[in-house]
Order: C-alpha cells, then sequence, then structure tokens
C-alpha cells in the first residue's frame, strides 16, 4: 500500500480520536495539611463589592481578640487608609468558629492595585478593583467543591484576565462538617483575595437540621454579599452593579412566591433599574429553569413560573445557573420557547465537586438547547460595549483550558427588545 494512504488512513483515526473526549471521573477531596500560623495571623481572606466604590474584606483568625480592621494603599506596605467592621463567629454541633471578620474599604478608584492588612497582622494581601466602564469580564464557575478538579478549574481561572468571580451557589461541598468551610476558604483565598468573589446560596449551603439548627447559618456567617447594600433584607439574595451591569443574585433555597419578600425585592430592584447606565441585566440561581439533563429535571419550573415573566419584562439579559455538574448553553427563550426578547441561559454547575459529572442528556435535544455537555470547567463573560458580550466556556481537557463553546451575545439593549415590553413592564410592576 503506498505511503500517502497510510498517512491518511492514520491522520483519519487520530482525528477521530482527538473528537472524542473521554470524560474523567471525579477527583479526591484534597487534603490539607495543618500549618503552624500565628492565631492572630488573617486565614481565609476574601473580597465581594460592597456598593459603589466598596470592597468587603473577609476573614478568620483563631484569635478572638483580633481586630477587624484593615489598612490599605495604593503602594506595597504603606497604608494611607484604615477602615473599621464587624465580626462574628458561630456553633455547630461540636464545632466553633474562629472569629469571622468583615469590613468595608473605600472609596476605592476603579481598575486600581491596592495593597492591604487585615488586623494588623500577618502577609499583605493584594486586590484589582473592577472598571467604572465597559469592559468588564467575569469569570464564571459553580459547585465548586474541593477536590482535583476544582483546583484544575482555579488554575485555568487564575490564568485568565479577569475583574470579578461570579459562583451561582454551591462553594465548599462541606455538608455539615464545618471544618471543610475553613479548607475551602484557604484553597481559594489566594483567588478570592484578589478579585472580588460574588456568590449565591445552593442546596449545599443550607445544612439545616430539624428543630436544632436553621439554614445557611456557616454561609452567611463567613460569605457575607451585599445585601443591605442592594435593600434587601436577607444575605441569600441581593444585586450589585459593576462597571455596565446591574447583576441579581436570587436564591433557589428561600421563599419565591408573589407573596414572598425575595418577589416584592425583585421587583423594586427591577423597577430601579437604569439602563443607560447597566445596559447589561444578568441574573445568577442555583437550580437551572432550561436544563435538558435529566438531573435535577424539573427542580426549577416552580420558581421560573413564579419569577420568569418579571424577568422577561424586565430585559435581563443572561442568567447564569449551577446545580447540574455539566455544562448547557440556550438559544434566548421564554417559558420554556424560542423567544429573541428572553434571556440566553447558562448552566455552569462544572466547577469540580466530589460528586462528579451528570452525563445523562434527555434526547432529543430540545430546540433551544445549543451546546451541552458533561466535564467540568469555568466561562468567561465579556461584556465588550453595550452592544456586545462574547461567551466563552473552557472545558478541562487533561488539567489544560480548552475553549470549547463560545457565542457573541448582542444585549437586549441595542436589540430594541426593551422598548416593546413597556408595557408588560407597568403591568407587571406597576407604574
Ligand atoms: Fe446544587
Amino acid at each position: 500500500m503506498e505511503p500517502k494512504f497510510f498517512l491518511a488512513v492514520f491522520l483519519l483515526i487520530s482525528s477521530t480520536v482527538s473528537a472524542e473526549y473521554i470524560r474523567p471521573p471525579p477527583r479526591k477531596t484534597l487534603y490539607f495539611p495543618w500549618r503552624s500560623t500565628p492565631s492572630s495571623h488573617p486565614q481565609q481572606v476574601h473580597i465581594s463589592l460592597a456598593g459603589d466604590k466598596h470592597i468587603r474584606v473577609s476573614w478568620v483568625t483563631d484569635d478572638k481578640s483580633c481586630l477587624s480592621t484593615v489598612e490599605y494603599g495604593t503602594s506595597p506596605g504603606r497604608y494611607s487608609a484604615v477602615s473599621h467592621g464587624e465580626s462574628t463567629s458561630y456553633s455547630y454541633l461540636f464545632y466553633s468558629s474562629g472569629k469571622i471578620h468583615h469590613t468595608v474599604i473605600g472609596p476605592l478608584e476603579p481598575n486600581t492595585v491596592y495593597f492591604y492588612r487585615c488586623g494588623g497582622q500577618g502577609p499583605e494581601f493584594q486586590l484589582k478593583t473592577p472598571p467604572a466602564q465597559l469592559p468588564i469580564t467575569f469569570a464564571v464557575a459553580g459547585d465548586l467543591g474541593q477536590t482535583g478538579w476544582t483546583k484544575s478549574t482555579l488554575d485555568h481561572i487564575d490564568q485568565c484576565q479577569y475583574d470579578v468571580h461570579l459562583l451561582p451557589g454551591d462553594l465548599s461541598y462541606a455538608d455539615y462538617m464545618q471544618h471543610r468551610w475553613d479548607t475551602f476558604g484557604e484553597l481559594v483565598q489566594p483567588l478570592a483575595s484578589s478579585r472580588p468573589w460574588m456568590v449565591t446560596e445552593g442546596n449545599h449551603e443550607e445544612e439545616s437540621i430539624p428543630i436544632i439548627k436553621d439554614g445557611f447559618q456557616s454561609y452567611n456567617s463567613r460569605w457575607k454579599m451585599p445585601f443591605e447594600e442592594s435593600g434587601s433584607s436577607s444575605n441569600l439574595y441581593y444585586s450589585f452593579e459593576v462597571a455596565g451591569a446591574h447583576v441579581i443574585m436570587l436564591g433557589s433555597f428561600t421563599d419565591y412566591d408573589e407573596y414572598s419578600e425575595q418577589y416584592n425585592w425583585l421587583k423594586a430592584d427591577l423597577t430601579k433599574l437604569d439602563r443607560n447606565k447597566t445596559p447589561w441585566l444578568l441574573v445568577l440561581v442555583h437550580v437551572p429553569w432550561y436544563n435538558s439533563n435529566h438531573a435535577h429535571q424539573g427542580e426549577g419550573d416552580e420558581m421560573m413560573a413564579v419569577i420568569e415573566p418579571l424577568l422577561y419584562a424586565a430585559g435581563v439579559d443572561i442568567v447564569l445557573a449551577g446545580h447540574v455538574h455539566a455544562y448547557e448553553r440556550t438559544k434566548r427563550v421564554n417559558n420554556g420557547n424560542l423567544d429573541p426578547c428572553g434571556a440566553v441561559h447558562l448552566t455552569i454547575g462544572d466547577g469540580g465537586n466530589r460528586e462528579g459529572l451528570a452525563r445523562k442528556y434527555i434526547n432529543p435535544q430540545p430546540e433551544w438547547s445549543v451546546f451541552r455537555e458533561a466535564s467540568f470547567g469555568h466561562g468567561e463573560l465579556k461584556l465588550v460595549n453595550s452592544t456586545h458580550a462574547y461567551w466563552t466556556w473552557h472545558r478541562n481537557d487533561d488539567d489544560e483550558p480548552v475553549r470549547s463553546d463560545q457565542v457573541w451575545i448582542t444585549s437586549l439593549v441595542s436589540s430594541g427588545c426593551l422598548d416593546e415590553k413597556r408595557q408588560l413592564r407597568k403591568i407587571l410592576m406597576g407604574p
């Protein structure tokens, strides 16, 4: 046979093989060796946006007498300002947390590197504030946990240029083992101390015990988000604005019916929108509403029936969800059908937790589902300007981030959809 024929056959086989991606099994929970650090030194440092030009710094100390102060400035080791914050702690069965500090710093300049020290002790950290205007890039990964795959996902996010991390629920997978909240805080500190992490709750955050424990105690104590700053009465739902985006973090695991506080807060929040200032409207929620995976099938239907009409009337561009351990992207949809003025839904619950991937899909693939794949990975959303955004999904392919799905998304503001919905908004949200 001709060598050329051999070569052609070889190339055909190798191209077929490379197209067939072998999905990896879950990886083990990471081992965190005990480290001897002074009890006054900050641990588990993370930051989050806390209203216009402000950032909340959160950390834990074993020493309960440590102060909740943050010194900061734009040069290393030279702090031109200091803020005083608050602290909390909690007990959970036989576990007692360290002292959990939350201190808001600012006003800060946009797109600027700040150096900071927590409680006057320990190492210096640095953060970069997000830009005041578009463009802005979000890194997105849900259902993280703390396994070898989580590490892989975090390493990939660390390699990308981004401004804010969005996490649509299920953080530590502590699942009642409270020390795992501490190890999760340790795992994410390198990233979460340098860029704001904006999170909403998943089912793994609840950890309630009938009669003995209310839900979300650990989560609310450790991951305080700007709910007060956004007029919400609960850490389980809130909103924030950054660059040209208004981002709403909804709670799948707190009341959302028409008489609930969350529903009424959402209505009020949507009524206050100024789309000239924030042309992009994003929503995060843990349980997906558009999901063609067998896993968690239909779990979001009830919330979707109540909340989707409000989001549709307001002109939400993109809804990001987690919960299903896989990736899926939809076309623009509303009420279960294709709709050019509906939202694009992205399920990105593939951060790398110990439960592994959700591999079984409903066939045939629904008309609204564009791309679906059960792999670990993360997403990047770049809001380029007021009209265009670029979304990419990066699969952890043998620990290499491989861009596997990408799409340009045009804002509803620029498509004329918002003008069409004016009447609908009046009906749903009042004049
Ligand atoms: Fe979940």
